[in-house]
């Protein structure tokens, strides 16, 4: 309140009957990542935890003790300059480092409090869980009616009438339903970039996975292509947990509820977005959204 300006009707003395707002706090967190993680709100359920995780590349350690939370139907921003670890810290969410030789991992990474690196979980299971969508749209050399059924067919659905209906609610949460809806049976590769990338989140969509990964989703795209890609994060995220890497200070700010600044693979600062943007902690994390290096 503007204390100065006496035309403003004085404020209303306190109400010592009402409770205090409850303190800011960390749903339910582990110790070590619920310290790293600012301000999550008393009603935040976490789904995936990295704790303290170490990675190497051969004798290159990539990743430095990340301990962080990935909340429950929320959208995650990982951002931080090239060459930091984003990449390589998502793709240890659903284990897709596993295919590159030479590659460790030490910590734990838990979804639902399942370590998803104990020898009892099937990789592709895992992947079925958790998706993955890439910076280039990678459509396979097939119709889209065949990219979205894929993952379905591969897991075993065959009905005709059932996999109907999935192409078309992951075409429709995809935001490309309209465009395609008389031309399924065409190449997807026809499709624009965009479009593109469009399809590629609805081939994801369609396993109905619970947590999506998204590699800069919309850095090969227009302004146009962007804006449609952001908004349909923000209609999924009813439905879905999202983890997002991206180089757009603007796109983290504008669709994420948590952010975290990766630099030199370690994990700087993790917190509500809002607070990450408007008041960081580090001068590290404040001089790399105000874009002075990186
Ligand atoms: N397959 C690999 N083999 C060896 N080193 C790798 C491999 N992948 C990544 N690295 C190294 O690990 C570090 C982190 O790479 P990573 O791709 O995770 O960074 P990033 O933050 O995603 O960067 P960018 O913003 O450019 O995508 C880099 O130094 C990179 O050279
Ligand atoms: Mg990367």
């Amino acid at each position: 309140m503007n204390l100065m300006n006496s035309e403003k009707p004085a404020a209303p003395p306190p109400d010592t009957n009402k409770a205090a707002p409850p303190p800011p706090e960390v749903g339910s967190a582990s110790r070590t990542a619920a310290a790293t993680t600012r301000r999550a709100g008393t009603n935040e359920r976490s789904r995936a935890e990295a704790r303290d995780v170490d990675f190497f590349y051969g004798d290159f350690h990539a990743l430095k003790k990340i301990n962080l939370l990935v909340y429950d139907r929320r959208i995650t921003a990982l951002i931080g300059p090239s060459g930091c670890g984003k990449s390589t810290f998502l793709r240890t969410l659903n284990r897709m480092n596993d295919l590159i030789e030479g590659a460790r991992l030490e910590g734990s990474v838990t979804i639902d409090g399942q370590d998803i690196y104990a020898p009892s979980v099937d990789p592709a299971e895992l992947r079925k869980r958790v998706g993955m969508v890439f910076q280039r749209p990678n459509p396979f050399p097939m119709s889209i009616f065949d990219n979205v059924a894929y993952g379905p067919r591969i897991h075993g659905l065959n009905n005709k009438k059932t996999l109907g209906e999935i192409v078309e609610r992951s075409l429709k949460q995809a935001a490309l339903w309209d465009e395609v809806k008389d031309k399924v049976k065409q190449s997807a590769l026809a499709l624009s970039g965009g479009q593109q990338q469009r399809l590629c989140i609805a081939r994801v969509l369609a396993v109905e996975p619970e947590i999506v990964l998204m590699d800069e989703p919309a850095s090969a795209l227009d302004p146009n292509s962007t804006y449609r890609i952001e908004e349909l994060m923000q209609e999924i995220k009813a439905d879905y947990t999202i983890v997002l890497v991206t180089h757009n200070m603007q796109q983290a700010a504008r669709v994420s509820d948590y952010t975290g600044f990766f630099l030199k693979g370690e994990l700087m600062e993790f917190g509500a977005t809002e607070m990450i943007f408007t008041t960081p902690e580090k001068k590290a994390t404040e001089d790399y959204i105000r874009g002075r290096f990186g």
